[in-house]
């Protein structure tokens, strides 16, 4: 086995983003070092103790969980996603308390530390607005230049929006800041729409990790407010997981098929507002281009994240 990835979440919890978390925990690929929450889907001290909850869980909390950005760079999000995620951000699931605190450091300063520090190069997967990133490579971009790999669960080339009819949710949610960090020479992949909504969860896979034990029964239960969702949303008869997809790809490098592509990020007041512009007409040689995700296997993908969260009652 080859020696683990250093792995830092940064996270907006939601229940996507717990599936992730999970996901992370239960792969031996990966060495999950650091949480940073940040502001989305629900407001931030609530992401913050829902991280802490959630690695509770799944018995790692001593991953270290720092709070970042409560709000966006510029612009306030018009609105959460608690219709989406349940008020408390977990599909209405009351998870039981973490004995650990939060860390005391900000996230920048805890991700930034880490990056400094660390010899081994450090995977970042952002799967939440691009606050803190974008705070990172403004206050500490020594510590960005270390970034080994950025995944990001963001934006859409070719399957428009899920919040607007232009705008991916995370992009939305904070446009200035995707645009200064997938403007940036940072080696970022874009996992965007057009792979997260050909990856379905379906219910029978969501039963095999629900009877591996109370772990994958509880991440089940906060599945379930999710699985309503997505059959109202996309008509999909199954649960689009999307920040486990981004995990995935931060687990298995070259997991997704990915082009090199120009993408500029509409930071306007239109209706395009939070729209990734991504220009598929050429693969780009530019330094600021970004890996964009535009080829997955949907079935092996849900066959993995299945089968890995039934390996955390068995840890
Ligand atoms: O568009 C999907 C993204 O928005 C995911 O990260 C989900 O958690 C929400 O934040
Ligand atoms: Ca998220």
């Amino acid at each position: 086995m080859p020696v683990p990835i250093p792995l830092v979440i940064d996270t907006d919890p939601g229940i996507d983003d717990a599936l992730a978390i999970l996901l992370a925990l239960a792969s031996p690929e990966v060495d999950l070092r650091l949480v940073t929450t940040v502001h989305g889907n629900v407001e931030l001290a609530q992401t913050t103790e829902n991280a802490l909850r959630v690695l509770h869980l799944a018995g790692r909390s001593d991953v270290p969980v720092a709070a970042g950005a409560a709000a966006s760079l510029v612009h306030p999000q018009p609105e959460r996603a608690g219709h989406v995620h349940g008020a408390a951000g977990l599909g209405g699931v009351e998870l039981a308390p973490s004995p650990a605190a939060v860390d005391p450091r900000p996230a920048v300063v805890a991700l930034a530390e880490l990056l400094l520090t660390s010899p081994e190069p450090v995977t970042v997967a952002a799967v939440g607005p691009l606050t803190n990133l974008a705070l990172l490579l403004r206050v500490f971009p020594d510590a960005a230049a270390r970034i080994g790999r950025l995944v990001v669960m963001g934006g859409s080339a070719t399957r428009g929006g899920n919040v607007t009819a232009a705008a991916e949710f995370n992009v939305w949610a904070d446009p200035e800041a995707a645009q200064a960090v997938l403007g940036s020479p940072l080696p970022t992949v874009l996992v965007g729409l057009d792979v997260t909504l050909a990856t379905v969860l379906d219910e029978g896979g969501i039963a095999r990790f629900a009877a591996a034990g109370p772990i994958g029964a509880q991440a089940a239960a906060i599945l379930q407010q999710y699985l309503d969702h997505a059959r109202s949303a996309y008509g999909t008869a199954g649960v689009v997981v999307h920040d486990a997809l981004a995990v995935t790809e931060a687990i298995r490098p070259g997991f997704l098929g990915t082009v090199r592509r120009d993408v500029v990020v509409d930071t306007g007041f239109g209706a395009g507002r939070g729209q990734t512009l991504v220009d598929r007409r050429t693969v780009s040689g530019a330094a600021t281009a970004v890996d964009v995700a535009e080829q997955v296997d949907g079935a092996v993908a849900a066959d993995f994240l299945v089968s890995r969260l039934s390996g955390l009652d068995r840890r």
